[in-house]
């Protein structure tokens, strides 16, 4: 009885001095596995004389129920232990600030461009699209603007080397793409990017404009002015916005004009900005679109869409919105 006493003692010390679930698995095989303690103590019990064994069996098996007993009380205390453990470690702090979400918002240059193309929406124009990078076909020759023609150095860009690819210069190419895959009437506009060799205050060498198409049986210059009055008076919300048409050249059009817009300057004067050319689609050009000269008619336009939000946000340089500095950005949110 001595030897089993001391075996429950001995289970209880391994027990408990075992840290982990794994180690105290280990210290169960010594008393409990199959040459652990107990189980030698069960296979001594056919030496004994016969009427010793009943209860010296009744004895070794309470004891296991008690090491049982004492194994499993360690177990849950080890897992209670590590669960705690875990719980402090993933504590959360419920009374800490949350930390705010920054909202973002859009670009003065996309909210500018939504509002117009919404505007032109409402006067039945859809909204089409080209490449960025253009070949010259597109973006020069269909438009009269011939490789030696001086109208081309005006808009000096960016060529791909050993190809005719250029990043094109303006939108107007989307003219003649569009009138090659559909035929009058057609009502588009097509915003974009455009690159250029220019960087001043009021050019940026990566700016956007804003095509503007309308072909048709019998639409003139008098549709042009129109629309483009309508567009500012909307675009702007006054109806004392004082455009000026100055006649100008571009090859695709005849005639042609360059739209300038009365802004107040920051010295307090007023100027005029230009904020786009336009006029009557040149024959030449409905003829490389393959629509027919003699019963078509239409004017197209190229605004600068970078010029308009200048305008509109009171902004004087135009750089500004391509710094991408967050202080200026936050300001139109
Ligand atoms: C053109 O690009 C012609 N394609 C416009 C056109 C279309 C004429 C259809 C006739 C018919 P222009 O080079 O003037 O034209 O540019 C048009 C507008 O883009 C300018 O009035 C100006 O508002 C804007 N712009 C031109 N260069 C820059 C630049 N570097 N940065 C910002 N805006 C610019």
């Amino acid at each position: 009885m001595q030897a089993i006493d001391k075996i429950i003692s001995d289970a209880q010390a391994a027990f408990e001095a075992a840290p982990t679930v794994a180690e105290l698995e280990q210290a169960k095989a010594r008393f409990l596995g199959k040459s652990g303690a107990l189980t030698e103590l069960l296979k001594g019990l056919g030496k004994l004389p016969p009427e010793e064994k009943p209860k010296a069996g009744a004895a070794i098996n309470e004891a296991k129920v008690r090491v049982e007993g004492l194994l499993q009380a360690r177990r849950d205390a080890i897992l209670a232990a590590e669960l705690e453990e875990r719980l402090a470690a993933e504590a959360v702090d419920v009374t800490l600030p949350g930390r705010a979400q920054s909202r973002g918002g859009l670009h003065p240059i996309s909210r500018a461009q939504e509002r117009i193309e919404r505007l032109f929406a409402s006067m039945g124009f859809s909204v089409a699209d080209g490449p960025e990078i253009e070949n010259d076909f597109y973006n020069f020759t269909a438009l009269r603007m011939f490789p030696d023609h001086p109208s081309r150095s005006m808009q000096d860009t960016f060529y791909v080397a050993d190809s005719d690819k250029v990043l094109r210069t303006h939108t107007s190419p989307v003219q003649i793409r569009y009138m090659q895959s559909h035929q009058p009437p057609i009502r588009i506009i097509c915003p974009g990017r455009v690159y250029r060799v220019d960087h001043d205050a009021t050019h940026s060498p990566m700016f956007h404009q804003i095509e503007g198409l309308w072909i048709d049986e019998g639409v003139s210059l008098a549709d042009l002015k129109g629309t483009v009055a309508q567009f500012l008076r909307a675009f702007f919300e006054r109806d004392d916005i004082e455009i000026r048409f100055r006649p100008s050249y571009f090859p695709f059009v005849e005639p042609g004009v360059e739209i300038d817009m009365a802004w107040s300057r920051k010295d307090g004067e007023v100027g005029y900005l230009e904020i786009g050319g336009a006029g009557v689609v040149h024959p030449d050009v409905l003829r490389n679109g393959n629509i027919d000269p003699a019963k078509y008619s239409g004017f197209a336009f190229g605004m600068g869409l970078d010029r308009l939000a200048m305008l509109k946000y009171g902004v004087n340089d135009l750089r500004l919105f391509f710094d991408n500095d967050l202080k200026f950005l936050r300001q139109f949110r």
